[in-house]
């Protein structure tokens, strides 16, 4: 398998290739559209055709780049079920695989940072966790019909319950790191560590962050698939 983590320094976002190096087919998880054209050189270096565009929710922080890689090449955005995105070409629900060439890519539901979010499990040792769970720390959960418990009971009945030595992918990071495993997260995470369902929600309900700045931009045009021309599509939505 060919793993990369790429990151957007503006918005501290990771967007993940992975691909199946011997048929060179390939995904991206969680595009920014400001690095498209990073990740397209970045594709073809490497002699990859990229086939899926995955995201691991409806992001708040940044517009996907699944828009104009769709008008670009010839490959599929992917959200997961009961995403307010009605212009995607596929939904993912809970237990479904995708297969990327020889690479298999497993969706878990994992809501609560927002009312639809999955965890992309890829050949069960590397799990993209979008939102749910960061390194020692997870998503926020008071926007986008956010739910603290939701959250709580899907990292430790969802994630918390995959091998330890699961490799933990999350789609932000803020302090410089890049991965870590379930068994470490579990260990240490303080906002799972030692605390109840009921401490987590007191916890996140108190949290009073700022939106996020590009969120009045991000949240409509991801709704929207990222699409910045219409035009480009040549099938309608
Ligand atoms: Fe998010």
């Amino acid at each position: 398998m060919l793993f990369r983590q790429l990151f957007d320094l503006d918005t501290c976002s990771y967007t993940y290739l992975v691909a199946d190096a011997g048929t060179k087919v390939a995904a991206l998880i969680d595009p920014v559209l400001e690095q498209v054209e990073r990740d397209l050189k970045l594709l073809n270096e490497l002699g990859l055709t990229l086939k899926f565009c995955l995201e691991t929710h409806i992001h708040a922080d940044h517009v996907t780049g699944t828009g104009k890689l769709r008008s670009l090449t010839e490959c599929e955005g992917i959200v997961p079920e009961n995403a307010h995105a009605a212009c995607a070409d596929r939904y993912l629900s809970h237990g479904d695989v995708l297969m990327v060439g020889d690479i298999k890519i497993s969706a878990i539901e994992t809501n609560g940072h927002t009312d639809s979010h999955m965890a992309y499990l890829v050949n069960d040792t590397h799990v993209l966790t979008g939102d749910a769970l960061f390194i020692r720390g997870c998503g926020r959960t008071d926007f986008q019909s956010g739910d603290a418990g939701t959250l709580y009971d899907r990292v430790t009945q969802r994630l918390f319950t995959l091998p330890d030595d699961t490799l933990v992918y999350p789609a932000h990071d803020y302090r410089g790191q890049t991965v870590s495993t379930i068994g470490e997260e579990k260990q240490w995470n303080p906002r799972f560590v030692g605390k109840t369902r009921a401490a987590f929600i007191q916890f996140m309900n108190a949290l009073d962050l700022p939106d996020p700045k590009k969120m009045m931009e991000a949240v409509p045009a991801n709704e929207q698939c990222g699409r910045i021309d219409m035009t480009a599509r040549s099938h309608p939505i």
